[in-house]
């Protein structure tokens, strides 16, 4: 109960400073009484409508609207990898994971200049470890590296994927080489659990592990093995939900809809999956906003979907739910 009253006022003191702003004029007046009864205001919800070409077209788009969530990982330790320009999706979800009370750490690969660049733009400094989840040495090493930063960790992000060249596009999925398709299974899938068996020791009941999917239900154009990938993915981690959930360690997925980032832009033919998806998801979608797939990541980071694992949760604008 003392624990329960002190997290209240905790959260009570942090809306407040939150609220330490000047109000000058009538909208401010009405955007400062939205933030304390938490609600957003008309004002806040002035998103721009979608244009594309769906039928329905009087939506604002999802994860635009300003949410006022407070404090959500407040006291979280949290592992992030995948950061490698500020539009990977993992940097997304360390801005927001820090805005929400967050300490993150990072992992970075290759290009560690870049990457330790790159966290300077977060909103708080975050140390960078380096990272190759093929390279079983820097994965033994991982749990004492980032006891380094911190004690323990409650969550862990994967947002690591690559293929290949010969794995993607027209005619790929004929003619990948074994060793391409091997590498590409290695980094963007058996990763998942070499990552998690990584960060186990570091991690205790109520941790939650989240990876990146690209929901591969159905075969796609020139996702090709990538895609095949993305399905051993989403067993992966079932077979850890199985495994690790009596350590009371839940281990999800977030199958986003397409955003632009390096990873995309690698994909040939990224532009057909942007062209379809704006027209046919019932919230709308758009490729240049990641916030919609980080605050779905936090959710599941955060303490508020304590039953779930094993799972899928989409943040695709509802894309997967509807037909042509
Ligand atoms: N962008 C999208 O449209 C989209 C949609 C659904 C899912 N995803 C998934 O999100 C995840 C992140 O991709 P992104 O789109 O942010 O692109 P990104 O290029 O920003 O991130 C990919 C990351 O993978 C890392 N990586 C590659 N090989 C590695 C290795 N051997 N060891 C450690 N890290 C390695 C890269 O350094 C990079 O940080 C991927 O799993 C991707 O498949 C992306």
């Amino acid at each position: 109960m003392t624990s329960a009253m002190d997290n209240l006022c905790a959260m009570t003191i942090a809306r407040f400073k939150d609220l330490c702003v000047d109000v000058s004029s009538p909208s401010e007046m009405a955007a400062f009484w939205g933030k304390v009864i938490g609600l957003t205001t008309p004002a806040d919800n002035s998103q721009p409508l979608r244009t594309g070409n769906h039928h329905q077209t009087n939506r604002a788009r999802p994860g635009t609207g300003e949410g006022h969530v407070t404090g959500l990982l407040e006291g979280k330790r949290i592992l992030v990898t995948g950061v490698i320009t500020d539009a990977s999706l993992a940097f997304h979800v360390a801005k927001a994971a820090q805005e929400q009370g967050a300490t993150v750490v990072l992992t970075g690969f290759g290009r560690m200049r870049l990457v330790e660049r790159i966290a300077q733009r977060l909103p708080k400094p975050a140390p960078v470890l380096e990272l190759d989840v093929t390279d079983q040495s820097q994965l033994d090493s991982l749990a004492d590296r980032v006891r380094e930063h911190t004690d323990g960790l409650d969550g862990v992000l994967h947002s690591i994927g690559n293929a290949p060249a010969s794995c993607l596009g027209e005619g790929a999925f004929l003619s990948a080489p074994w060793e391409d398709v091997a590498s590409a299974l290695q980094v963007s899938a058996y990763s998942f659990k070499s990552l998690s068996t990584a960060c186990l020791p570091l991690m205790s009941p109520g941790g939650s592990i989240v990876g990146m999917d690209f929901d591969n239900r159905q075969a796609w154009p020139a996702y090709d093995w990538m895609g095949v990938a993305k399905s051993a993915l989403e067993s992966i981690c079932r077979y850890l939900a199985r495994d690790l959930g009596p350590k009371g360690i839940r281990v999800n997925l977030v199958a986003a809809g397409p955003v632009r980032t390096m990873a995309a832009r690698s994909i040939p033919g990224f532009a057909a999956f942007e062209d379809a998806w704006d027209g046919r998801a019932p919230l709308g979608w758009d490729v240049n906003n990641p916030e919609p797939v980080a605050r779905t990541c936090c959710a599941l980071l955060s303490d508020w979907l304590p039953a779930t694992t094993g799972s899928m949760v989409w943040a695709d604008g509802g894309f997967h739910a509807v037909g042509v």
